[in-house]
């Protein structure tokens, strides 16, 4: 069982996100669904993760991948019922596993009854009032009400047509046509959400990890912005962005934390904002959010001084509000780290690749993301892990274009192909139908699985030795039991350059990011290594990482 009394667990705690599209099917319609989290909980259990993080499960046309919700609280069918949910928790309590829910605020489904109530309504009514609805520019009101653009190509703005049938206003999305921004100023959004917040805080979760929290108030006027909107935004002239952090997100945030708090236990809410280090760190101030993601760590090349100088400034950032650093290095909008590290040079993380395009280097990728991941888990702080890293799960970047979903896809007019390579589902076994995800064949399922999933699967790897599962289950264990997850970084100087190394606790971290071998004293106590080839040498390869026991 969780400990109720236990304050302070997610400020080391590592966190598993599931995509419940893609873990496990239950009912074999070759999509994932919330009996199947249930019954595979076990695999987290054995992974050794203190929490889950599931992406949403809510009523959705689907038009993201279920960040347009229709209903926040319910379970759409596809994923089961809110009795399933109430057992999953159940399941993973008895368990010992936390569960973070999704909470999607910036925006909705266009299918939302707030939404079509809008569109029925006149200008200026108290239904539009809810969202961020202007008349147009030019003549005839046929141009956009600003330059801002979404974060899926093109305009952030759609013109509807009124009752009437003619052309008339024109609405804000920065994401997807059919994801409208709920205008945060007006007290109903607020209220509706504190609603929300308290129906899933009622059913017991442990927390919620916050979609886009950062651009829930946009600047009065909502002035133009001709400055790129993407990736980790900084300040231009002392000035954010127009719709990102801007300084009322705040008091959003306080009133949030005051409902978590007035709950049994110690319930968190993570956010999720693409900023750097000491702007993300305003929002995990004490009576604020619990944690934000490390998104400048996950963009960092396999650079030893780039790598280095994040931890630095993410520590630093952090120490001054006294809210523990998280890191992360995959999740289900980026390219897989193991995919990602077998590129040399910049990758942009959210564009996908073809089979037309360049391939990563896979044995590169797998080695270098072992690496990353043993640097990553002896880093104090909490952890992210997305959905088969612990397998070495390779980007699917053979996709057929027929098959992808992605949004960014067809609003690009296919020329971005978007994250669906890193959503393909997970292999449990080797054998059965689509690889023990459902009963479907391979290609039947939502997305469909690659032959070279099977032998990457969990029945593959486990008690493997050396196996990437059997890898991460050690760092997780060692992890623990070390309690590196409460203590400090002591860098210490390799004498060669191109490595990271540190101290923390009795544990020294050594990772060779540099392309040369260095060898350590015949008595280094090696508790962890990233090459399962090396387990008995003193060698540090190049792309390996160790941790080295007192
Ligand atoms: C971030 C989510 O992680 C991503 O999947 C989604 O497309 C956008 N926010 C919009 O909700
Ligand atoms: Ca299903």
């Amino acid at each position: 069982m969780i400990d109720l009394t236990d304050d302070t667990w997610w400020r080391t705690a590592v966190i598993y996100q599931i995509y419940p599209r893609s873990f496990a099917d239950s009912n074999d319609d070759g999509i994932g669904d919330l009996p199947g989290i249930t019954s595979r909980l076990d695999h987290v259990a054995s992974l050794g993760a203190d929490a889950i993080w599931l992406s949403p499960f809510y009523p959705s046309p689907q038009r993201d991948g279920g960040y347009d919700v229709a209903d926040y609280r319910d379970v759409d069918p596809h994923f089961g019922t809110l009795d399933d949910f109430d057992a999953l928790i159940r399941r993973a309590h008895s368990l010992g596993i936390r569960v973070v829910v999704d909470l999607v605020p910036n925006h909705t489904s266009s299918q939302h009854v707030a939404f079509q109530a809008a569109l029925r309504a006149a200008p200026g009514s108290p239904e539009r009032a809810l969202f961020h609805f202007r008349d147009g520019l030019g003549e005839v009101g046929h141009l956009p009400p600003n330059d801002w653009e979404c974060m899926f190509e093109g305009s952030a703005w759609t013109r509807v047509f009124e009752p009437d049938g003619q052309p008339g206003q024109w609405y804000l999305h920065l994401f997807d046509e059919s994801q409208p921004d709920w205008n945060w100023d007006d007290p109903r959004v607020r209220d509706d959400f504190e609603t929300t917040l308290r129906f899933w805080l009622d059913r017991g979760v442990d927390g919620f990890r916050v979609d886009v929290c950062d651009a829930l108030v946009k600047a009065p006027g909502l002035p133009d912005w001709p400055h790129p909107t993407h990736g980790v935004v900084e300040p231009i002239e002392g000035r954010m962005p127009p719709m990102w952090d801007q300084e009322g997100i705040h008091e959003i945030f306080r009133a949030w934390r005051r409902i978590l708090d007035s709950y049994e236990g110690s319930r968190i809410l993570c956010a999720e904002a693409w900023l750097p280090p000491e702007r993300t760190a305003r929002i995990v101030r004490p009576d604020e959010m619990n944690q934000a993601f490390n998104f400048a760590y996950l963009e960092q090349l396999w650079d030893a001084e780039a790598i280095g100088a994040t931890i630095t400034a993410s520590l630093a950032a952090n120490e001054a509000v006294g809210a523990p650093t998280t890191w992360v290095l995959s999740n289900h909008d980026v390219m897989r780290h193991a995919s990602r590290f077998g590129y040399e040079g910049l990758v942009a993380l959210e564009h996908g690749v073809g089979s037309d395009d360049p391939q990563p280097n896979r044995e590169l990728g797998l080695r270098r993301a072992r690496a990353a991941t043993a640097l990553m888990l002896a880093l104090p702080g909490s952890a992210y892990l997305y959905q088969g890293e612990e397998l070495g799960l390779p980007e699917v970047t053979d996709l057929p274009d027929s098959t992808r979903q992605d949004p960014i896809w067809e609003r690009s007019k296919r020329r971005i192909r978007g994250r669906d390579g890193c959503r393909v589902p997970l292999p449990w076994d080797h054998t059965t139908g689509s690889y023990g995800f459902s009963s479907v064949d391979a290609d039947k399922t939502w997305l469909p699985i690659p032959v070279y999933y099977a032998p990457l699967s969990v029945a593959s790897q486990v008690d493997v030795p050396h196996s990437t599962l059997d890898f991460y289950r050690s760092a997780l264990e060692i992890r623990r039991r070390l309690q590196l997850g409460g203590g400090k970084v002591v860098w210490t100087n390799h004498p060669k350059t191109g490595f990271v190394s540190f101290r923390n606790g009795n544990i020294t971290v050594i990772a060779n990011v540099s392309g040369t071998s260095s060898a350590l004293p015949e008595e280094a106590k090696i508790v962890l290594t990233s090459d399962p080839s090396t387990a008995n040498t003193r060698i540090i390869h190049p792309n390996m990482t160790v941790w080295i026991q007192d």
